[in-house]
């Protein structure tokens, strides 16, 4: 089986890198963690990574000016000198253009924290609690021009409770964020999620608990 090799692009602690990488250390998992790529020279997951003996780079963006086109062009060619097939953004806080979203579309997915299209954006977590929603969660999903869109993959769903503050709300949520991103990143290395307009299909289990993780 050829393995896809995968970056991992990262701003932060790297909670979602790190399950990647440890679902990514079976043998028969189809996606190989070939490189974590960074926009934040001080993003602690670059560490991790290190330590797990996964190449890393890191692509200031700081040093382009504002130029967000001229920022892509160099994140592009270092996923292209190391031969990189799949992108998979674990909580990249850099908004992308339509540079480096038409050259990775198919090939580049993105997790977020929630049930998409609910909450896109930023504080998802203080949002859902003050919507009163009962259910919250993560989506992973093909990444597309517009911000947190995209053909969803896999969901991960979680409850609500009255006593949740947004801290213990978003631990929940992580939870299952982990569960989800190494399944959806299986799907998509493998060649079973096929995406069919706006809806993702190839689920091998017609009861759906492939694609939705729920309480
Ligand atoms: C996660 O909540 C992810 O859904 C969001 O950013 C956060 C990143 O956390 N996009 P981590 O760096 O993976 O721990």
């Amino acid at each position: 089986m050829s393995r896809k090799k995968t970056a991992i692009l990262i701003s932060g602690r790297g909670s979602n890198m790190g399950a990647l990488i440890s679902a990514a250390m079976s043998p028969d998992y189809p996606a190989e963690i070939a490189l974590v790529l960074s926009n934040r020279p001080d993003a602690k997951g670059l560490e991790r990574a290190a330590e797990f003996g996964i190449q890393t780079a890191v692509v200031d963006h700081k040093d382009y000016a504002g130029d967000r086109e001229a920022f892509e062009r160099s994140v592009d060619a270092v996923l292209k000198d190391h031969k990189i097939e799949l992108v998979a953004l674990a909580g990249f806080m850099r908004i992308l253009t339509p540079y480096l979203v038409n050259a990775w579309a198919g090939r580049m997915i993105n997790i977020h924290p929630a049930l998409l299209p609910s909450f896109k954006g930023l504080a998802t977590h203080e949002r859902a609690l003050q919507e009163g929603v009962k259910l919250h969660g993560a989506t992973v999903h093909y990444v597309s021009a517009e911000m947190d869109d995209g053909p969803i993959i896999v969901q991960g769903a979680v409850p609500v409770l009255d006593t949740d503050t947004p801290d213990t709300l978003a631990a929940r949520v992580l939870e299952v964020e982990h569960k989800i991103y190494p399944k959806a990143l299986s799907m998509v290395a493998s060649g079973t999620a096929r995406v069919s307009g706006t809806r993702v299909t190839g689920s091998s289990d017609s009861a759906g608990t492939e694609t939705l993780i729920w309480p």
